[in-house]
């Protein structure tokens, strides 16, 4: 069985991206525990301005919420990335075999260090070196496939780079893993500027869904989506109508429908607007009312990232400790 991997920054509220991107591919994943691995990566969140607290805070939220949207915690290892010090080991010689080059060509690192920049803050030296922390999460276990959004494909392709040299330097060490995508909605866009993906920390909330805004909260927010000028007619182009065809798609993940073919239905973005709300409003229900149930209850959370980190770490232990001998080290 193909064991996959995939994780989640505690860096904002999670949002319908990040769970019709990513998160629904993982609950709908055949979960054996030693097979599938989901981990809410919180030392990535250290890599721009952070508040301490609330990045702790957000770490136990994001766990509830991926038990509240399906992962069973007896079918997959859940944990959090600090817990298991096998990632920044890793990470380390992965650094010895990237290059700074290839590093400072990532589009995230080149989009979140201009941001950086401009709010004043430092580029965080983290900032640049992510992307071999995030290849060590997934070659520490021996991944072979890695769910997520459209926004990790580059991250992913280097992560296969490294795997692939470290490989052809040192013999055969790491499994060479591939991403998949979700084949509608891999990269929801924000309601208010649709030519921008919904993203967690962007800094105008009224274009994101979070998946703990209240039901009227997400119909206000649908119901604001910016729509294109022009004749009204409801088609579904990306190039032309960036906010009628990301409606079009998010009501698509969620009904299983065509967005093509759903266009047909509709002569005006009122009622699509409508549909899609309902359709947001109906698929976070339950996932709602189960994050509350399980957030009155942090312990059972907290104790379920304990088991979860205690597997991860037996799983990691001999790739990294291989790894360690395959590339030099005098080993102990
Ligand atoms: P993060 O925390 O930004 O996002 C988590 C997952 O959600 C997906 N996603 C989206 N999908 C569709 N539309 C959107 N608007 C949208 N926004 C986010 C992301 O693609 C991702 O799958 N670097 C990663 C975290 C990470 C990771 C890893 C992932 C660290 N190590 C190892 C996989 C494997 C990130 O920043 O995701």
């Amino acid at each position: 069985m193909t064991r996959i991997f995939s994780g989640i920054k505690p860096t904002g509220h999670m949002t319908l991206g990040n769970y019709l991107g990513a998160v629904r591919q993982w609950v709908a994943a055949d979960q054996e525990p030693d097979d599938a691995l989901f981990c809410v990566v919180d030392l990535h969140a250290l890599t721009v301005e952070h508040e301490p607290a609330r990045v702790r805070r957000l770490s136990r939220q994001a766990a509830t919420l991926l038990i509240a949207a399906g992962l069973d915690p007896r079918r997959c290892t859940l944990f959090v990335q600090s817990h298991v010090d096998e990632h920044t080991r890793l990470a380390y010689l992965l650094e010895c075999t990237a290059t700074d080059g290839e590093l400072r060509r990532m589009i995230q690192y080149r989009e979140k260090a201009a941001k950086a920049q401009a709010a004043g803050d430092g580029v965080r030296l983290s900032l640049l070196t992510y992307p071999v922390l995030m290849a060590a999460d997934i070659l520490a276990y021996g991944a072979g496939e890695v769910p997520v959004g459209d926004d990790q494909r580059q991250h992913v392709e280097l992560t296969r780079d490294l795997a692939v040299r470290f490989n052809q330097r040192y013999g055969h060490t790491f499994t060479v893993p591939q991403a998949t995508h979700p084949a509608v909605a891999a990269r929801v866009m924000d309601l208010q500027d649709p030519t921008s993906k919904m993203g967690k920390s962007h800094e105008n909330g009224a274009g994101i869904v979070y998946l703990l805004d209240e039901p009227e909260v997400v119909r206000r927010k649908v119901m604001r989506a910016v729509t294109d000028s022009g004749d009204g007619a409801v088609v579904h182009d990306r190039e032309t109508r960036p906010g009628v065809a990301n409606l079009l798609d998010i009501l698509a993940a969620c009904t299983g429908g065509d967005p093509a073919a759903l266009a047909e239905g509709y002569s005006g973005y009122g009622a699509l607007k409508r549909d899609v709300a309902d359709a947001v409003v109906e698929l976070l229900r339950p996932l709602r009312q189960r994050h509350a149930e399980l957030a009155a209850d942090p312990a059972q959370v907290d104790e379920v990232l304990r088991e979860g980190a205690e597997r991860a770490r037996g799983l990691a232990r001999p790739v990294v400790d291989r790894a360690y001998e395959a590339i030099g080290l005098l080993r102990p």
